[in-house]
């Protein structure tokens, strides 16, 4: 695992969004895996301007998003598909057809058996194809939870988990409460990768920012790998790249990490 600890938020941005275009230029078909949260805001502001002044061309890139809430629909303005369109997708050049985001509205479900209910499952069963059938993510761009959850496999997932519906814990509702008008609003379920499908992505960049990510941060580095903490499961990735500011990894060991 390679860690660049950054002087701010704006460069670890920029460092991200530069692996990211080179990877574009490399190979124009990119299949990548995209993250929300505020985190990854930065970097999606960095990939618009590439758009804009050096002629980064979305127009073959493949796209697959981590996650999305259960009962939204995707017009609200809190739904990861907004987020997406709203942060990155309207201001480049990238075909909707390529763009995929998981599906977050089911009708009725039974919450006592939404796990295997087969709208839910069939649907996750199809993403995971669709995946395979564009060769697989390439690279895929992921945030860290205060908690260590990596897309919504919050603490206890199976390191081995597949696309499926989790429950949220009370600290990811609160942490995402802010940007709702009431706790009461924020959906409890949310259809999610799984840490193995986030596994078989041939490279991942993790992007962490501030202070309330150290820990976090720490226990995915150098703590044990442990379903406890799904982002220690990167360590067993041949190409995982952590970039984070000074804040974020104020907990590691200076000797481990190199500086952007
Ligand atoms: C949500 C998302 C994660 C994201 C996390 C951290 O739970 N599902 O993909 O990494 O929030 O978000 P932020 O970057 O806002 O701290």
């Amino acid at each position: 695992m390679l860690v660049v600890v950054h002087e701010d938020y704006g460069a670890l941005s920029k460092k991200g969004a530069e692996i990211i275009a080179s990877r574009i230029r490399q190979k124009p078909n990119l299949v990548l895996g995209l993250a929300t949260g505020s985190t990854p805001l930065g970097l999606y502001k960095e990939l618009i301007k590439l758009h804009k002044n050096e002629g980064l061309d979305f127009s073959k890139v493949v796209t697959f998003n981590l996650d999305e809430y259960v009962g939204i629909p995707p017009e609200h303005d809190q739904s990861y598909h907004y987020f997406m369109r709203e942060n990155l997708f309207k201001s480049i050049n990238i075909n909707p057809s390529n763009i995929h985001v998981p599906q977050g509205m089911f009708g009725e479900l039974k919450i006592s058996s939404f796990e295997t209910d087969p709208k839910i499952v069939q649907f996750c069963d199809w993403y995971e194809g669709e995946i395979h059938r564009y060769g697989g993510v390439d690279v895929q761009v992921l945030g860290i939870g205060g908690n260590g959850h990596i897309a919504f496999n919050e603490p206890g997932s199976s390191l081995g988990s597949r696309t499926r519906i989790k429950t949220l814990t009370e600290e990811t509702v609160k942490d995402n409460s802010r940007l709702f008008k009431s706790t009461a609003d924020v959906p409890r379920y949310a259809i999610t990768m799984g840490v193995g499908t986030i596994m078989e992505a041939h490279e991942l960049l993790l992007l962490a920012s501030g202070e309330g990510k150290a820990e976090a941060v720490r226990s995915a580095v150098e703590g044990p790998i442990t379903a406890m903490c799904p982002a220690s499961a990167l360590q067993l990735h041949r190409r995982a790249i952590v970039l984070t500011d000074k804040k974020a990894a104020a907990r590691l060991s200076a000797e481990f990490v190199t500086y952007g």
